[in-house]
């Protein structure tokens, strides 16, 4: 299983050095993980920090250029000071809050795909798609591979429905498992599902073998809570 955290815009320098701490000497304590297992951590910008040994650390968003005039942005040279080499792309706040198009999207994948970046590529379908009809669901989603390369070899997917995020609100095991199989007719790269995971469903998503692992946001912003994912 994979377990992401995405802190979005939770947590300081500060709390997420104690995070990691903390995290690692449960993992090592507790041994819960198995050879396959992998947990990674999305903090904000401002908090990034070098991966430790069982937690690799990437960023949540990128400029897709090494530097230059980009008010605001981080890119590559700011991420490689950290030995960033892991990031989220096309996550649906930054598609629908910072109006990141489809367009946009790709060129990042692009820029950090050459810069042999492991991508986890969000995708999701808004709740009035998905009241449309699974084949309107379907067009939808795949409409979010446009200039994605879904060959790279250092992909992850994540499948987050929208409606589903930070409502409470999980998909359904059968939902996840219907998009998660159709994803993998053509993609063979692991596939996330993010969207209220928490440790009341985590038992039966774990339980899916078509998904991969998840990706969490309010269930991991405390230590317990996320680490709690990795013993259910
Ligand atoms: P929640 O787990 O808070 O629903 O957020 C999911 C998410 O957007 C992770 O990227």
């Amino acid at each position: 299983m994979i377990y992401a955290a995405n802190f979005k815009m939770n947590h300081t320098r500060v709390s997420t050095t104690n995070y990691i701490l903390e995290l690692e000497e449960l993992i090592s304590s507790k041994s819960v993980l198995s050879e396959d297992d992998r947990v990674f951590l999305f903090p904000p910008a401002t908090a990034l920090v070098p991966s430790s040994k069982n937690i690799t650390v990437g960023a949540q968003n990128g400029y897709p250029a090494q530097k230059g005039a980009f008010t605001g942005e981080i890119g590559l040279s700011q991420l490689e000071e950290f030995e960033i080499d892991t990031i989220l792309i096309g996550h649906s706040e930054r598609r629908e809050l910072l109006g990141e198009s489809q367009d946009v999207v790709a060129k990042k994948f692009e820029f950090f795909k050459e810069s042999g970046f492991e991508i986890i590529y969000c995708i999701g379908e808004p709740l009035e798609i998905r009241e449309k009809g699974k084949e309107a669901v379907f067009e939808y989603l795949w409409s979010q591979f446009e200039g994605i390369d879904i060959e790279y070899e250092r992909l992850i997917v994540a499948y987050e429905p929208i409606w589903a995020i930070g409502t409470g609100k999980s998909a359904t095991a059968e939902d996840i498992d219907e998009v998660h199989k159709e994803l993998k007719n053509k993609i063979s790269a692991p596939i996330l599902y993010g969207g209220s995971v928490n440790s009341k469903n985590i038992a039966s998503l774990k339980a899916l073998d078509s998904v991969d692992g998840v990706l969490v946001g309010s269930a991991s912003l405390e230590v317990e809570s996320f680490f709690g994912l990795m013993e259910a």
